[in-house]
């Protein structure tokens, strides 16, 4: 991958995470709708000596990646694009409140901010002629169920539908798109929600114990996924949803962990801690 790619989202977490990955080869168009985290982000990689610029911006308009797509093009032909900028939501559907504004947001930014994402990144491939891959950024709720968040599984649901699209109908040019659907990650939004919940420890140890590797991912830990599917040592993975979720998708359930095992061998759990 060498050009310019375009990260939404990339202020933040996970997005801020591959923007640096891909950095070292590519120039990445920062995309956030937090200005001054924006200018952060894009501050250190300049100092790193890499080539970046930025767009602030609301990924549910169009006009955001219009913009995000003329300025890419002046670092450089456009190779890649990453939806990535997401927001949770949790309502209960026996309750769900009619016209309320997160409720919509949540819809807009997950859904249609992918959808314009993607518009915009394949109507440059196609007008270019060119080659391009892009990823969405989906969820494990893309594909299971839990409590209250029949919003946000839904809106990741779709993304996933969205990636398929794109890859069967432009999969004759050249262009791949993907999705990856991250299981626990550490991002600001998940600290944040530890923050949030009335027993964060408490919240923490689920999540680990529900998760096979029993710890929860580091962002760079799903940079490093999106950078391989960018890149082309995945040119023949296309349409697919990649779970990085530390087997928790794969599970039936169970947290037990064989203890017997653990004492014949010497074996210690995961601390739960993310590896870097
Ligand atoms: N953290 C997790 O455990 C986890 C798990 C599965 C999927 N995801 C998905 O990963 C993505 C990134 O999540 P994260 O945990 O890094 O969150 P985060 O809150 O740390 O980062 C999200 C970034 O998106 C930006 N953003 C939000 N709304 C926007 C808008 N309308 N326009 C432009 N930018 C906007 C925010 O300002 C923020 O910088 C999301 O799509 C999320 O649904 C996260």
């Amino acid at each position: 991958m060498s050009g310019a790619v375009v990260v939404t989202g990339a202020a933040s977490g996970i997005g801020k995470a591959i923007a640096k990955k891909i950095a070292s080869r590519a120039a990445v168009v920062l995309v956030d709708l937090n200005e001054i985290k924006l200018a952060e982000v894009e501050e250190e990689l300049l100092n790193g000596g890499h080539q970046v610029a930025r767009v602030a911006g609301d990924v549910s308009k169009r006009a955001t990646h219009i913009e995000a797509e003329i300025v890419a093009r002046k670092l450089g032909i456009l190779s890649g694009w990453v939806n990535c900028a997401g927001i949770g939501g949790i309502f209960p559907l026996h309750n769900l409140p009619e016209n309320e504004e997160h409720l919509m947001k949540v819809w807009d930014v997950n859904q249609a901010g992918s959808l314009w994402g993607c518009a915009i990144a394949v109507e440059n491939f196609i007008r270019e002629k060119r080659k391009g891959a892009i990823v969405n950024i989906s969820s494990v709720h893309g594909r299971q169920a839990y409590l209250d968040h029949a919003l946000y599984e839904m809106s990741k649901a779709a993304v996933d539908a969205l990636t398929r699209n794109v890859a069967v109908v432009y999969g004759p040019y050249g262009i791949r798109a993907n999705s990856v659907a991250p299981g626990a990650v550490m991002s600001e939004a998940m600290i944040q929600s530890f923050t949030d919940a009335p027993d964060p420890d408490g919240r923490r140890r689920w999540l680990e114990s529900s998760t096979p590797l029993k710890r929860i991912a580091s962002p760079s830990e799903i940079a490093d996924v999106v950078d391989f599917l960018l890149s082309d040592n995945s040119s023949y993975v296309t349409g697919q949803s990649i779970y990085v979720d530390g087997g928790w998708t794969s599970s039936l359930g169970s947290r037990e962990v064989d203890k017997e095992l653990a004492q014949r061998y010497n074996l210690e759990v995961d601390s739960g801690l993310p590896n870097r």
